[in-house]
């Protein structure tokens, strides 16, 4: 489907956010899933990049964050207002929905924080207090993206030796946590929270071709009851619960 962008807006120097009007799938994308996106013209690799849906308002218009790592990201700066963009989705599993109100901390790591945006957003409107852990510092600018800020309780960890602290004060009372980020982080508050007993989803990144569970390209290992065996993160995920994932098997 095509999606117009309606404007950009560099929020660091190698993060920028950009807004598109699209009823049909902003109507349908939930938490957690993301986008392929084209990058049209001129791209010889011919593969779409997956970016998480950042925010939407479930009616016309949702918003990516987007990261400058390479040649794809680097193409998409030079995006103006007004381009039709070729996006596929919503696609993947997304968050799974916990059942009370009660208290949720989310934990992003750098550009991690962009799938937990729309998510603190809904979990707002259902009246849950939200904690956010940020993760680290120095890039503490990104947070100038979220829309809902004031509404958050942030807590800022300077680095991956100093999360735990962080994480075992906003725990206290959580009845669940979120989490997406480099994979080190992941298995940290994967490790804490299963110790503590508290349910938490994960959101995993893979390499990606197709998008849709063709190409087998983005394999994970995660535990199951029958042994260890491989999911698709396209697919089956890219949300995970905590307990699921195998960080030291992978393919
Ligand atoms: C489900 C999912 C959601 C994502 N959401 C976002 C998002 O919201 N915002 C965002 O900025 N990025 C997101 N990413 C990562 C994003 O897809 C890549 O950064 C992007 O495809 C890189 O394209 P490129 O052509 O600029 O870089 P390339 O030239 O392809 O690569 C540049 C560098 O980035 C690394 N890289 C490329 N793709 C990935 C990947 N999928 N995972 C890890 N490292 C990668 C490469 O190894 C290389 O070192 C997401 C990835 C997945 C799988
Ligand atoms: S990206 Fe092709 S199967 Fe997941």
């Amino acid at each position: 489907m095509m999606a117009r962008l309606v404007r950009s807006c560099q929020i660091t120097a190698r993060d920028t956010l950009y807004e598109f009007d699209c009823p049909e799938l902003a109507g349908k994308a939930r938490p957690g899933q993301f986008v392929e996106v084209a990058l049209g013209e001129g791209d010889s690799s011919f593969l779409r990049r997956p970016i998480s849906v950042f925010d939407c308002d479930g009616e016309s218009r949702f918003s990516l964050l987007v990261r400058t790592v390479g040649r794809g990201t680097q193409r998409m700066t030079g995006w103006e207002p007004g381009r039709e963009v070729d996006v596929l989705g919503p696609l993947g599993n997304g968050f799974r929905w916990p059942e009370r109100a009660g208290v949720c901390v989310l934990v992003g790591g750098g550009i991690g924080l962009a799938p937990l945006t729309y998510l603190a957003r809904r979990l707002l409107a259902e009246g849950w207090k939200v904690r956010l852990l940020f993760s680290p510092r120095r890039e503490d600018e990104l947070l100038n993206a979220l829309p809902q800020r004031e509404e958050l309780e942030i807590r800022c960890a300077e680095n991956r030796a100093h999360l735990p602290e962080v994480l075992e004060e906003l725990l206290a009372n959580a009845d669940c946590v979120f989490a997406c980020g480099p994979e080190g982080m992941l298995e940290t508050v994967a490790r804490t929270t299963m110790e503590r007993g508290i349910p938490c989803q994960l959101s995993m990144e893979r390499h990606m071709a197709c998008g849709i569970g063709i190409c087998l390209g983005c394999a994970i290992a995660v535990h199951t009851p029958e042994g260890l065996t491989y999911k698709k993160v396209c697919k089956d995920g890219p949300v995970f619960r905590a307990e699921e994932v195998s960080f030291h098997e992978q393919p």
